[in-house]
């Protein structure tokens, strides 16, 4: 038999982390493929629930994370030690994904090394270096030094097109893994739902952990959620905080005790998953959010300006509200009064992928490195 093609993986994030665990499980069940898991630890317990609940094993822990940790030490701990990994492996390809700071770090750390590197979400642009930041620059950069583009999308496959990346040989579309993800957690773990809801009212879901929303916006996303709770006495909102002291410290400032606005600790995925399904209507500044629920026909509203992720805007199923108190409390408040409204956003086609996206990915890298 022909020698295994050695595939190493290197995340760090939640998302990321939810992103790759398919891949991960795919690559697996092939013979052709010997998958070596890195996490750099760029998150530790967020991290740690989804390699938990996709029984994942890393082969190599870096255990990364600083409290309140910033882009500088962090770049640097993730170029120095994922070298030194790499150098003992030696794969024939590493995958990263998205537009993490791990992703950033981990693709040019494998470019260094002359190692072919695979971009797993490759494509999505907003063509606005600062929005979101420091993402926009990642991925970017990361796209630049990779061999394969997963792009998730024909739009992300248009912009790798139009943005130098000369050869359309490397650029494959094959749906975004976090419909594998979500597909694969919802058979599994239906029942995962770890808190109670009111029946009575009609759960409103905020997440918000972006770095360009920290500060006045987020507080001004906080001052929403007030102004909605008392306007609609039949309406609960929750918000799992997200545990960046910067966002944390606002967030419960803000609304803590605050009547009908649950703040609780991040959800582990399989139950988050569920959560979303019985949820009215999702108020998010996260990207995998924005991809995930238009397959669970729940309407989300999107607390920033621009999204990478146009496909679900034009489908209907996302709109973008910014971050003005005003214009978020209008158009959660449409939603709510707007019956006609509400069944047409929340009965879209998902843009994303359609759950075969890591099975695409461990095909071509069988195909082109055997
Ligand atoms: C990071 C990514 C962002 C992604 C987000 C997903 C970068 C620059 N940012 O942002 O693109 O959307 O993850 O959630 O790569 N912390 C914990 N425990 C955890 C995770 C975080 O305590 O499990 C706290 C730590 O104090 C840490 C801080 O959050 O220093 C910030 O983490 P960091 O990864 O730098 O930024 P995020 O805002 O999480
Ligand atoms: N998520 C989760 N628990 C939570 C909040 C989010 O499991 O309490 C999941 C969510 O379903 C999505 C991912 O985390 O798959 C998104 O991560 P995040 O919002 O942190 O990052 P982004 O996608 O914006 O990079």
């Amino acid at each position: 038999m022909s020698k295994k093609i050695k595939a190493a993986l290197i995340f760090g994030t939640r998302p990321e982390a939810i992103k790759m665990a398919p891949v991960v499980l795919e690559f697996q069940k092939r013979k052709e493929i010997e998958p070596f898991v890195i996490v750099t630890g760029q998150h530790r317990q967020m991290l740690d629930s989804v390699l938990n609940l996709f029984k994942i094993t890393p082969d190599y822990d870096l255990n990364l994370m600083k409290e309140n940790q910033n882009l500088w030490d962090l770049t640097s701990d993730i170029l120095l030690s994922t070298k030194k990994v790499l150098e003992e492996i030696k794969p024939d390809v590493v995958l990263v994904h998205g537009d993490t700071t791990t992703a950033f770090g981990a693709s040019l750390s494998a470019f260094y090394s002359k190692i072919k590197v695979a971009h797993v979400e490759a494509g999505l642009r907003t063509f606005d270096k600062n929005y979101p930041f420091p993402e926009e620059i990642n991925r970017v950069l990361a796209d630049s030094v990779s061999d394969f583009h997963f792009a998730p999308t024909k739009g992300a496959v248009d912009n790798l097109l139009n943005s130098g990346i000369k050869t359309k040989q490397t650029i494959y579309e094959t749906g975004n893994t976090v419909i594998d993800a979500l597909f694969y957690t919802l058979e599994h773990h239906k029942n995962a739902l770890n808190i109670e809801l009111n029946p009575n009212l009609k759960t409103i879901l905020l997440t918000s952990h972006r770095r360009e929303n920290f500060g006045e916006p987020l507080k001004n996303i906080c001052r929403a959620a007030i102004e909605l709770t008392e306007k609609n006495k039949d309406i609960e909102i929750i918000y799992p905080v997200h545990p960046n002291p910067n966002v944390r410290n606002t967030v419960y400032q803000y609304l803590n005790n605050k009547e009908r606005i649950r703040l609780i600790e991040p959800l582990d995925y399989a139950p988050f998953c569920n959560l979303m399904k019985k949820s009215h209507i999702i108020l998010t500044d996260s990207g995998g959010i924005q991809e995930e629920a238009p397959s669970l026909n729940v309407p989300v509203l999107v607390l920033r300006d621009e999204t990478e992720r146009p496909e679900a805007l034009i489908s209907g199923g996302v709109k973008l509200t910014g971050t003005e108190t005003k214009n978020i409390v209008k158009n959660v408040q449409e939603l709510l009064d707007n019956n006609s409204l509400y069944s047409r956003v929340s009965n879209v086609k998902n843009p994303y992928g359609d759950g075969l996206a890591s099975k695409r990915i461990a095909d071509i890298i069988t195909e082109k490195l055997s």
